[in-house]
């Protein structure tokens, strides 16, 4: 008997442990509430938001930057940064979230959100933080990679300052260093960070040109 209520409580301070820290998107749960509803939407945690946003923080004339967020979902990163930066385009393919993200931030003039496939981005010449919180994490490797090669040659394009935030899906499959310095990107730094369940973590990579 004594060990079922081990189990039990284990079970609930595990449970907790998972709540708290992936409470950023919580609060934000369009995503859930809404019969729209995007399975491919992974929620945001607040230790991969805090990670990202000390890093912004520390960017020289951040204001100067635009923020793009690959795969916006429900727009809950954007949420967090946009008061800290010059502009924010948030891009989602899944068109019914996409019409749901715009509306969540029609009354803020800096962000804007495109209904569209990451892959046709046009991306401006302008200081770019690129955020990619791994969109094709249900994609086959090959394809996603074909993907993420056209969407990094469009970027570098861009002869200006960039940064790369890159959060890997749990289980991380298709971009690694190798991918990221074909494209001139330096690693400034790689966190692996928890959403609160043991041995399943993200690997969080800044880098920069
Ligand atoms: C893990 S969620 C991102 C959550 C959000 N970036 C955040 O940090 O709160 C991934 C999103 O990428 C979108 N997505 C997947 N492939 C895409 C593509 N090729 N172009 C644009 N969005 C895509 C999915 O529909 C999903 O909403």
């Amino acid at each position: 008997m004594k060990i079922i209520y081990i189990i039990i409580i284990v079970l609930i301070v595990f449970i907790i442990n998972i709540i708290y820290i992936n409470r950023a998107s919580i609060l934000y749960m369009t995503n859930f509430f809404n019969k729209n509803y995007n399975k491919e939407g992974l929620p945001l945690a607040y230790s991969i938001r805090d990670e990202i946003i000390k890093f912004i923080n520390n960017i020289t004339d951040v204001k100067s930057f635009t923020f793009i967020d690959f795969g916006c979902g429900a727009g809950d990163m954007i949420n967090e940064v946009y008061q800290l930066v010059g502009n924010v385009d948030g891009v989602e393919y899944h068109i019914p979230q996409a019409e749901l993200t715009k509306n969540r931030f029609k009354n803020i003039d800096n962000v804007t959100i495109y209904p569209m496939n990451m892959m046709d981005y046009e991306f401006k010449q302008t200081n770019t933080i690129l955020y990619l919180y791994e969109p094709l994490w249900q994609m086959e490797n090959n394809i996603a990679l074909e993907i993420y090669s056209k969407v990094f040659e469009n970027l570098i394009k861009n002869k200006m300052k960039i940064y790369v935030i890159y959060c890997s899906a749990i289980k991380q499959k298709y971009l690694n260093m190798d991918f990221f310095s074909k494209y001139d990107l330096k690693l400034i730094k790689m966190k692996t960070i928890s959403r609160g369940i043991p041995f399943m973590n993200n690997n969080l990579y800044f880098l920069e040109t």
